[in-house]
């Protein structure tokens, strides 16, 4: 995309952790300095590609496994640009009653979102900050959409590790926990360290330091884990992404090189 496309209030010179994300998923959303941050990322790491792709297809099986679970309501919070199969997408092939809400703070991602998915009953686009949930949850156009008295699942995938103070993230966490009815969700997908080293680790937090996001921590197991306070885990628990749930297509994990850093992902029911 040109400079001269940037829609109205979307700045074409920070790179935008959602349009980098893009360009790793192979989309056409982003503009030079995107690419070139992702490429930045790229050089350090690799897999970056084949993580966005995996944990993007750990999304679809999440919610495939959320509908199992009776799940019908879904609040995507740091949403994403529209690409291939899309939460509503996944959800309403498999039960057409879905709700879904979209939520983002990115305006690029909510001009494309409102663009592609607006016109659809079951789903609306949201401008929010995971950082304000009682905002969030107090939407007038997001109350009127979800039944909060209803199992709801928040799917936070790829979002919480752009906050970086550990006792902030676990606060937001919380703040839309005990919002929720019992029955409900919470799905996280989450940098991790894995055995990268050092000096990788802290190149790849330079680069999105600079970015829209303001930065980036990768998380230990443990501190992953703590974002679940207040909720079981189903099966397999916390694992790397593309070992939760494995279906035929997901991304085969042996294609990842060893000794970087790794997604972690995991699915947890409210504790009532
Ligand atoms: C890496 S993308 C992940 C998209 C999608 N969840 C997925 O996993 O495929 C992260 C998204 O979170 C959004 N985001 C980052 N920080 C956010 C915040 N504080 N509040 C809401 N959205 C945020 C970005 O704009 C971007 O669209």
């Amino acid at each position: 995309m040109t400079l001269e496309k940037a829609p109205p209030g979307v700045d074409p010179l920070t790179p935008s952790v959602a349009r980098m994300y893009d360009y790793f998923l192979g989309g056409k959303d982003h503009f030079a300095v995107d690419r070139e941050a992702a490429e930045a990322i790229n050089a350090i790491s690799p897999d970056a590609k084949e993580l966005a792709r995996a944990n993007r297809e750990f999304l679809g099986r999440a919610v495939r496994h959320l509908i199992d679970q009776g799940v019908r309501q879904f609040l995507d919070v740091g949403a994403g640009l529209p690409t291939r199969d899309n939460v509503h997408e996944v959800a309403l092939r498999h039960a057409p009653d879905c709700r879904v809400v979209y939520v983002d703070n990115d305006p690029m991602v909510l001009v494309h979102a409102r663009a592609i998915l607006a016109d659809h009953p079951n789903v609306i686009v949201a401008e929010g900050d995971l950082r304000e949930p009682g905002w969030i949850l107090g939407d007038p156009e997001v109350r009127a959409h979800l039944d909060l008295s209803q199992p709801v699942a928040v799917l936070m995938v790829a979002v919480l590790h752009f906050l970086t103070d550990d006792e902030e993230v676990r606060r937001h966490v919380a703040g839309f926990r005990d919002a929720l009815a019992p029955g409900s969700h919470l799905v996280i997908s989450h940098m991790s360290p894995g055995d990268a080293d050092g000096d990788d680790l802290a190149a790849g937090r330079e680069i999105y330091s600079k970015s829209s996001a303001g930065g980036l921590a990768f998380r230990t197991h443990d501190e992953v884990l703590a974002l679940f306070d207040g909720f079981t885990l189903d099966e397999p628990g916390l694992v790397e992404i593309a070992d939760w749930r494995p279906d035929d297509s997901a991304a085969p994990a042996a294609s990842m090189a060893a000794g970087g850093a790794v997604g972690l992902a995991g699915v947890g029911r409210l504790d009532s």
